[in-house]
């Protein structure tokens, strides 16, 4: 198989212990793009067996792998970001048909994970153990000493999701590889297709055998085999609250890191910059069309400044283009229609609750427009829901007690924005927040990736960020040397 060969809609093949392989049973998944409704392509709806076959070579090639010196994972690494900046093209484009995320943010995706990556060889480089004397404590002995080393942990399961089919599944691999571990990969099943192409890369620059294996599937279907299975060591899951809660239920014993759901709040002080604010939270709200999990998801503006921010928002917004992924809309069609269905009833809930409608709630199919919802009251659904798509509720609080109050009321805790010139004041308010990130002056986002980034309450578990996500995969081994 060849990158270039992406371009035709054909049957891909999975990467099962260093060979690519069509589905054994003749079952094979169509994958239907968002915005123009042609198949791309169809992958294999993998069995248990085959599944097996993946975890097995999963087994045996980290064995081998885990004694390779780190500068030469790392070669092996930097070789596959060199072949993704290669093939952003092709890469991009299937990106943008699989997901309907616009050409360049597509582009955009590609670079940043080979940029992502290059960082996690550098820190996998300067992954040391430590060494200490047992003096430390009443009745210690300085003659002990214990030799701490991290060791990696075995098999990581990453299960990756639709939004960033590239990056987020990049984002488990490379730091499980770097430090010795394993691989098997299940990719968004929309999505899939783009994640087998970066796998692809990787295979062609030389990755021994069974080091990096994909099942494709059904989460729903071949989902339970997986997380359940003796042999693997630790999953790195990111999607949807409700998967990754039920995920950790099942799992028991295996460690796990969950990046889970949001409903980040900016929070509008009466002494904001109201155009930075506006600026931000209309590119936080509708980058991708909301599908972002560090989307905006809701504005908590205060009563003497909330008129003035609506008209600015409402200027941003009718400025974006709606249309298709091919054509770079900053609007395209949501990945399926189920979701298209939810965020538009989230829309009709609001409006027959007595919400304002400042711009949008036109819809064609999976296309909604951008649509921004004033006087949004706790009464309404999309006050706490999170959509997944491109509307934007305002809350209008008359204290900032009150908008900490509403901020945390939410389920989720993934980050939050203040606006604000007054920064002791936004230090004091970032504390009282229930959120992994508090952005001040900026839309919330996950990157630069080298950041911790970690969801609270229904939101994650864990910290992801390059150096994190690294000693997460692995455990400390210590031996004692007593002289
Ligand atoms: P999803 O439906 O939860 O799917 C995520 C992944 O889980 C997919 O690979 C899916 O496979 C798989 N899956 C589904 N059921 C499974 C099961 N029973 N066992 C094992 N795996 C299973 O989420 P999504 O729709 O792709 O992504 C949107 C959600 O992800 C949003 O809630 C968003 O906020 C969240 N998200 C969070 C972060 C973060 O960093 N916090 C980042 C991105 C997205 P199939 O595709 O085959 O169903
Ligand atoms: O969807 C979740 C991603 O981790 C968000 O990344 O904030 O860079 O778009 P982003």
């Amino acid at each position: 198989m060849g990158i270039q060969s992406f371009e035709k809609q054909v049957q891909y093949q999975t990467l099962v212990n260093g060979e690519w392989k069509d589905s054994s049973t003749g079952r094979w998944i169509s994958i239907v793009s968002p915005s123009t409704q042609q198949t791309v392509g169809e992958i294999p709806a993998m069995t248990a067996e085959e599944a097996e076959a993946a975890i097995q070579g999963a087994v045996k090639g980290q064995k081998k792998w885990a004694d390779f010196p780190v500068h030469e994972r790392g070669r092996i690494l930097l070789a596959w970001a060199d072949r993704l900046v290669e093939n952003v093209e092709p890469i991009a484009e299937m990106i943008m048909k699989e997901v309907g995320k616009k050409k360049s943010a597509a582009r955009d995706e590609v670079i940043r994970t080979a940029d992502l990556i290059r960082y996690n060889v550098e820190e996998g480089k300067r992954l040391h153990g430590e060494m200490m004397k047992g003096d430390s404590f009443y009745g210690g002995n300085a003659k002990k000493m214990a030799v701490i080393e991290k060791e990696p942990l075995g098999v990581v399961l990453a299960i990756s999701p639709f939004n960033y089919p590239v990056n987020l599944s990049a984002a488990k691999i490379a730091p499980a590889l770097i430090c010795g571990n394993a691989v098997v990969l299940k990719p968004a099943t929309q999505g899939a297709i783009s994640a087998l192409m970066m796998v692809e890369a990787l295979h062609q620059v030389g990755l021994p055998e069974g080091v990096l294996n994909v099942v494709t599937g059904k989460g729903s279907e071949i989902g339970d085999y997986l997380v359940t299975h003796r042999s693997i060591d630790f999953i790195s899951f990111t999607g949807g609250t409700q998967t990754g809660t039920d995920i950790a239920k099942k799992a028991k014993m295996i460690p796990l890191v969950l990046e889970l759901g949001g409903k980040d709040p900016a929070i509008v002080l009466e002494d904001a910059d109201l155009d930075l604010a506006a600026n931000q939270i209309v590119s936080g709200a509708f980058s991708y069309s909301g599908q972002r999990c560090t989307a905006i998801k809701r504005v908590l503006v205060m009563d003497q400044v909330a008129d003035e921010l609506v008209l600015k928002i409402k200027e941003k917004v009718s400025q974006l283009s709606v249309g298709l992924p091919e054509d770079n809309a900053d609007i395209t069609p949501l990945i399926d229609s189920a979701s298209a269905d939810f965020v538009h009833g989230l829309i009709l809930d609001a409006l027959w609750k007595g919400a304002k409608l400042v711009i949008g709630n036109q819809r064609e199919g999976n296309l909604i427009a951008p649509s921004v919802l004033d006087g949004v009251t706790k009464e309404m659904r999309v006050a706490w829901e999170e959509p997944f798509g491109p509307v934007l509720p305002i809350i209008r609080v008359h204290s900032e007690e009150e908008a900490v109050e509403l901020a945390n009321e939410s389920e989720y805790g993934l980050q939050a924005s203040i606006f604000t010139k007054n920064l002791d004041k936004a230090f004091l308010l970032a504390a009282k927040l229930e959120v992994g990130s508090v952005q001040l002056n900026g839309r919330t986002e996950r990157g630069p990736d080298h950041f911790p980034f970690l969801g609270v309450k229904n939101s994650g578990m864990g910290v992801q960020g390059v150096r994190r996500s690294i000693e997460s995969m692995t455990r400390d081994k210590v031996v004692v040397l007593n002289l």
